[in-house]
């Protein structure tokens, strides 16, 4: 077994992933988290709240996961949101074409579906599952479509990203923070692409959680002013340039952006708190890059983008996080398809005086060659450039139809005026996060496999561990009774209420050997167990065991619920947790 099948045998065993639909066979690219994997995602899920939503001050808001129609044509989904797609003409089983071919050509996803045929011919690429022949390259949109309403319904589409519904509510948002620059909304909730052929676990699945921010920022500054708190953070970075020399640079996020290598602060320090946000859920740093967005490789909408990658057994680097400058696409094609300005009113800080070019119609000679018309034609003149005005004959379009005014009919002027303000359109930098995918890294990463050393010996030869840390652990106590006899069990389960009592996330445990109930607390990764027996009854004390050093101590059960937690949160030496023994 692979370290990839190691972790999903031991994610099913436990409860925490399970094919979804099991019972009617299953189907790929959906799972179920089992009671653990629940807590442990719902866990991930709340120090991406603390740090997006409490710290960085980006309010959670929850949109629908179903969208209208428009949505999508202004995102750009519905024309361009698509994989390409190669069947076996043999099998009829269905390929990513760019994935077929990534071994022998770099960035397949780049390619068109010309160039993916062209090297699938060439190299003889045949159907992995039965070396069939493979049919032509075609796009395939992800989106999964549905109807909204009875009969024939409107059109509708499962959001493919939670990211449309921030954009969709800009304006509500740009009143809610009073219109001042930057600000953000966030998002956690399900996405859905009906991905071509999800092989991949939790990896690439149709339904996934991931959890955005869209921070809206001034187009024309985008400092920030926290910066200096990740200047000195060094990252394993993978620019474009590094991508052509294959290899990875250590490099400070301050140097990054003295080089030029990322384009703004505000979009390192995204990646700055992406970094921080990974490890603190237990992705190792040494196992942690971030690769930048080749220039063909790029979303249409982005101007700079950065992926966190990590590294896996089974699949080598995998995207987890995408950073991007997402400009004002999103704002400026919801504006356009809604008919709708999508901006805000920014106030300088000093009324500027402002010199603006303006035309004069002259109605002397309009009136008499428009006559009745002659009104819309002289509004109409207002609205063109300078560049339009400055022709011979100028053309308008009043009440649809096309008319020339002759240009000396028309005299230009410019005048001086005070401005208070001006209308921008924000940027929007972007840090998307699949839940799913962190999920599955965090288990790879917390997975161990060691040696059991002779005073835990349950005649097995080794112990499997999942290194949780401690914020994430989805039991963080294990009350074990060392016997299932009455006079310890209640004292256990006196204990087990005091730490519900305090916060903390308990299971109590009396089924099999002590020995093996260590061992099933390893492999769920609960950090600390705390074992009631004989000498407990006589001086109210319990034993302690800490899952990664097997080390225990002998402490008081007065307390104990403050002791737990201080470990849990404070970062409590175990050693001061009682008498070592
Ligand atoms: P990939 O190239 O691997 O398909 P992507 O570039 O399409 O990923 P994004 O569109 O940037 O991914 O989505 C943002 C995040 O959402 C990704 O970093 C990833 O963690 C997550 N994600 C995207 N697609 C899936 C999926 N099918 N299953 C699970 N998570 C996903
Ligand atoms: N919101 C970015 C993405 O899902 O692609």
């Amino acid at each position: 077994m692979d370290k990839y099948e190691q972790v999903i045998e031991l994610a099913k065993r436990r409860g925490f992933l399970w094919n979804s639909f099991e019972l009617y066979g299953g189907t790929a690219g959906f799972y179920d988290y089992g009671p653990l994997g629940c807590t442990l995602k719902r866990r991930i899920e709340q120090i991406w709240r603390d740090m997006f939503v409490i710290q960085e001050g980006f309010m959670e808001i929850e949109t629908p996961t179903v969208g209208i129609e428009s949505v999508f044509v202004a995102s750009g989904h519905v024309a361009g949101f698509s994989d390409p797609l190669c069947e076996c003409k043999v099998c009829g089983e269905a390929f990513r074409a760019d994935h077929l071919v990534e071994k022998i050509v770099p960035v397949a996803d780049a390619l068109s579906n010309e160039e993916l045929d062209r090297i699938i011919r060439e190299n003889h690429v045949k159907c992995p599952e039965c070396e069939g022949e493979l049919g032509e390259t075609y796009e395939f949109n992800l989106m999964f479509k549905t109807r909204i309403g009875p009969g024939a319904g409107r059109q509708g589409y499962m959001r493919p990203e939670t990211a449309q519904g921030m954009f969709v509510d800009f304006l509500r948002l740009a009143r809610f923070y009073r219109e001042k620059l930057p600000f953000g909304a966030t998002q956690i909730g399900k996405s859905y692409r009906n991905e071509i052929s999800p092989r991949q676990g939790v990896i690439r699945l149709r339904e996934f959680t991931q959890a955005e921010a869209e921070i809206f920022i001034d187009p024309n500054d985008k400092s920030h002013p926290n910066i200096g708190r990740f200047a000195d953070t060094v990252l394993n970075l993978y620019s474009g340039a590094a991508q052509e020399k294959g290899e990875i640079e250590r490099l400070t996020l301050g140097e990054a952006l003295e080089k030029g290598i990322i384009a703004h602060e505000f979009l390192a320090y995204q990646i700055g708190l992406t970094n921080l946000f990974l490890q603190r859920v237990g992705v190792s740093p040494d196992m942690l890059r971030f690769r930048q967005h080749k220039k063909d490789e790029m979303a249409h909408y982005a101007m700079d983008c950065w992926d966190a990658e990590v590294s896996t057994d089974r699949f080598g680097w995998i995207e987890v996080v995408g950073i991007a400058d997402r400009t004002d696409y999103d704002l400026c094609s919801h504006a356009a398809v809604s008919r709708t300005e999508l901006s805000i009113y920014r106030e300088y800080p000093k009324p500027r005086m402002v010199t603006r070019f303006c035309v004069k119609p002259d109605m002397g000679k309009l009136g008499p060659l428009f006559k009745g018309k002659a009104k819309a034609v002289a509004e109409a003149l207002k609205a063109l450039s300078r560049e339009e005005l400055e022709k011979e004959d100028i053309r308008i379009n009043v009440d649809s139809e096309d008319i020339i005014v002759p240009g000396d009919a028309v005299e230009f002027a410019e005048e001086t005026v005070r401005v208070s303000g001006e209308n921008i359109v924000p940027h929007v930098v972007e840090p998307s996060f699949g839940i799913d995918r962190i999920f599955y890294t965090v288990l790879e990463h917390a997975f161990d496999v060691e040696a059991v050393p002779a005073k835990e010996d349950i005649g097995e030869e080794s112990r499997i561990i999942l290194r949780f840390r401690n914020e994430v652990s989805p039991v963080q106590v294990a009350v074990l009774p060392l016997l299932t006899r009455e006079e310890l069990i209640g004292p256990a389960r006196k204990i087990e209420a005091r730490l519900r009592e305090k916060g903390l996330l308990v299971s109590y445990d009396d089924s099999g050997t002590i020995g093996r109930r260590y061992r099933r607390n390893d492999e769920i990764g609960t950090p600390y167990s705390v074992t009631v027996d004989y000498e407990t009854l006589e001086d109210n004390t319990v034993t302690i065991r800490e899952r990664d050093s097997m080390k225990q101590v002998r402490t008081p059960i007065e307390g104990i619920e403050d002791v737990l937690y201080d470990l849990m949160y404070r970062g409590r030496d175990f050693e001061s947790a009682g008498t070592a023994f």
